[in-house]
């Protein structure tokens, strides 16, 4: 698991907290903003679109998760998630956290840019089916 400084952590909510504002929330009103960081280095934001179809709606972290897959980035070291009140990510997008690693850090930051909680994947997610379970023995 990836050790990240206060700076870095509080640079990451910063990023997610600005990415929030560009949330497309006309319908439940929560913006969410996300930040991921690679194992590279690079920083993919994200934020919830919503649907007036309200299933179509995603996420912000797998929006940024899939901005950063669709970039050809697999390996993640953390992601920020930041909303009003310091909401826990929803258990589809801990799914989707798990496929690229369980060892993530996942930082929860709240609306005036404070970090409130500090977990990992493996935390959020204990027994998370991966993709070595689909690996059959022959
Ligand atoms: N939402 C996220 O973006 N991430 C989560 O982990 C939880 C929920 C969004 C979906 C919807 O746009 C709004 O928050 C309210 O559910």
């Amino acid at each position: 698991m990836v050790k990240l400084s206060q700076d870095e952590k509080k640079a990451l909510i910063d990023l997610a907290n600005e990415a929030r504002r560009r949330a497309y929330v006309p319908y439940s009103n929560y913006p969410v903003g996300a930040a991921l960081r690679t194992k590279s280095g690079r920083i993919f934001t994200g934020v919830n679109v919503e649907n007036a179809s309200y299933p179509q709606t995603m996420c912000a972290e797998r929006v940024a998760i899939f901005k950063a897959v669709s970039e050809g980035e697999l390996e993640f070291e953390v992601i920020a998630v930041v909303t009003n009140n310091g909401g826990s990510p929803c258990g589809g997008c801990r799914q989707v956290m798990a496929e690229f690693g369980l060892d993530t850090v996942v930082l929860f930051g709240n609306g005036k840019g404070e970090l409130v909680k500090e977990s990992t994947v493996n935390e959020l997610l204990p027994e998370a089916f991966t993709p070595k379970h689909l690996v059959v023995d022959k």
